[in-house]
């Protein structure tokens, strides 16, 4: 991504305008990539699982992504409308065939018309990954790593020249049955995800499209 950070910094804005266009299987390949997916080239220590872009506490997995597309990608081997989950291992998704996943959005957002955005990515934190390593008190390291990844979203949605906006105004409850999370997860944050028009300053993207989207 040739941006430099200092002006990734100061183009991040929240994106409320309306999407003209909308997402390509690439621009989701790149921004789940970069914002949620494992490092690909570098691993702190041999012994340690690999690294992801955004850290979280003692390295856990606390956080999974889901991708709801409210319409499908402009690709002509196009994915969507649905709900995938985003497999950070294998940086594939799997498709939880909810094609009236919008609808769900709708009845589940406070602000109903964030429903209309092409993509938005539903980010989940789970206390047992935590638990597992660290006491109660660590259940405040969840949000933490979810704020980290919120400002990862932000820095990657600019450098690629997409819009987006963190959303913490939803029903739990909602989100919940929609994504059929067991007792323990909870979703922590949405992330907004389209293609302003006109596009605003950008960098390129190094990300390989994801080529296999498991069923
Ligand atoms: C944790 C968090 C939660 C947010 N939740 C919402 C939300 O539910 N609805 C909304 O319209 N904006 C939401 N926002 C966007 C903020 O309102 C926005 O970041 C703030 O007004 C500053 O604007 P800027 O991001 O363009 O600098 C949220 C931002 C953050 C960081």
């Amino acid at each position: 991504m040739p941006i430099s950070l200092g002006r990734a910094l100061t183009l991040r804005r929240s994106w409320y305008g309306r999407p003209i266009t909308g997402l390509k299987n690439q621009d989701l390949a790149d921004f789940l990539g970069w914002t949620a997916g494992f490092q690909t080239s570098f691993t702190h220590r041999e012994e340690e699982a690999p690294h992801s872009y955004a850290p979280s506490a003692g390295n856990l997995p606390s956080l999974s992504c889901y991708l709801a597309l409210t319409r499908a990608t402009e690709d002509s081997l196009s994915i969507g409308p649905g709900l995938f989950r985003y497999l950070k291992a294998e940086h594939a998704l799997v498709d939880l065939h909810r094609p009236d996943v919008q609808k769900q959005l709708q009845d589940g957002l406070v602000q109903a018309e964030f429903a209309s955005y092409p993509a938005l990515v539903i980010v989940v934190a789970d206390m047992a990954a935590t638990m597992r390593k660290y006491s109660a008190r660590h259940y405040r390291t969840l949000h933490i790593d979810s704020g980290i990844m919120a400002q990862t979203q932000y820095l990657v949605t600019t450098a690629l020249g997409l819009g987006g906006c963190c959303i913490t105004g939803f029903s739990d409850l909602s989100l919940h049955r929609l994504l059929g999370l067991p007792s323990g997860s909870f979703p922590s944050h949405i992330f907004s995800l389209g293609r302003p028009e006109p596009a605003p300053p950008s960098g390129a993207s190094g990300f390989s499209e994801a080529t296999e989207f498991a069923e």
